[in-house]
């Protein structure tokens, strides 16, 4: 059986996440209120799993449906996606954030205490770091107080996991996923403009944004744009899998902490002149000012996840940036 119940199970990362569970014999239950993806995701979820999925619109601060699904499927696993990401709404719109993504999650752990399930990979952030004194960061530097409302709610979503000592919690804070599954059927879906970098690139290449603005050229780093470490999605649904491996041989596990990232720091210029160059396009972009909250440099030191997990990143920066391209083309003929 292998029931995981998954929130958020359509969305960027949870729909990637899927895809790695039905390849490793699990059953995924799928819950998502389609409030940042679409409905069509669930059709090429079982297009490319050649499965037919369980799955349930229910908003996950609604506790009465949340535990009809806990009394129709027994959940070995929860895998906790389902939350806002968006930094500057954060600031603009913080209940927002803390009424869904602190009620959500307090929501689910009581359903999860109700039911006796007690297993849960939670989706964590490498904002939790702030500015780091210093890159590779691990997993045991000090948190500093969050440049976001978004970021706190990451905060303060593993202080709650690890007051739960009913839980058996793997919190993986990921740096930044970008790419887009091989088969270019799910990919990341910005509703409006995007905030992130690579979806704004392959907007600019695709002729929907005028230009790119490179967020600063004055930082301290080699060519003075800032500093982060790209995760293929695919290695990071990955990761996901593995925990539930290590939760599951790891019974007395209470709380772990875990980066994702492939360990290499990135300037802004590098992941566009690599974009240019492995899609052979050329980019429209300038350099404009810095953007307020920006971290200047963090990178990952990922080697507690090789250590407790097994796992690495596989996938490169081309197969990151052509993947995000294709996906990009994709949408095109939807
Ligand atoms: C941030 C958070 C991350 C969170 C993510 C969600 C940090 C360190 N990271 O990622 O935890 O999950 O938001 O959205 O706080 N850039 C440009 N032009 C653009 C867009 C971005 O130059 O149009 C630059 C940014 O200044 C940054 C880099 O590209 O240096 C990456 O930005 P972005 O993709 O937004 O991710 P983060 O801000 O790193």
């Amino acid at each position: 059986m292998r029931n995981i119940l998954v929130t958020g199970g359509l969305g960027y990362i949870g729909s990637h996440t899927v895809v790695e569970l039905i390849k490793n014999n699990y059953t995924p239950i799928i819950i998502d209120n389609l409030s940042n993806t679409e409905f069509e995701v669930l059709e090429r979820l079982e297009s490319i799993t050649n499965t037919k999925l369980n799955y349930y619109n229910i908003d996950i601060c609604n506790g009465k449906a949340l535990s009809e699904v806990f009394t129709k499927h027994q959940i070995e696993a929860v895998i906790h996606f389902a939350a806002f990401k968006a930094v500057g709404e954060s600031v603009e719109q913080p209940l927002k954030y803390y009424i869904n993504n602190i009620n959500g999650l307090n929501t689910l752990l009581s359903t999860m205490e109700t039911n006796n399930v007690k297993n849960i990979v939670f989706s964590s952030s490498c904002t939790v770091y702030g500015e780091p004194d210093s890159s590779p960061v691990n997993e045991t530097a000090a948190t500093k107080r969050a440049n976001s409302p978004y970021g706190r709610t990451k905060q303060i979503g593993e202080d709650i996991l690890q007051d739960c000592k009913f839980l058996n919690t793997v919190s993986l804070r990921y740096f930044n996923p970008i790419g887009a599954h091989p088969s270019s059927k799910i990919g990341e879906l910005p509703l409006g403009i995007p905030n992130n970098l690579v979806p704004f690139i392959t907007q600019t290449a695709a002729g929907i944004r005028e230009k790119l603005t490179v967020f600063g050229s004055d930082y301290n780093t080699k060519d003075g744009t800032c500093i982060r470490d790209y995760i293929h999605v695919v290695d990071l649904a990955d990761a996901h899998v593995k925990a539930l491996t290590f939760i599951k041989e790891n019974p007395e596990n209470k709380f772990e902490v875990i980066n994702i990232g492939t360990g290499n720091g990135l300037t802004v210029l590098e992941i566009i002149n690599t974009f240019e160059k492995v899609n052979n396009i050329k980019l429209n972009y300038s350099i404009g000012p810095r953007r307020p909250g920006d971290v200047e440099k963090v990178w990952a030191d990922a080697s507690k996840a090789k250590l407790k997990l097994g796992w690495e990143a596989q996938l490169d920066l081309t197969e990151m940036l052509v993947s995000s391209w294709n996906w990009q083309l994709s949408l095109k003929n939807k």
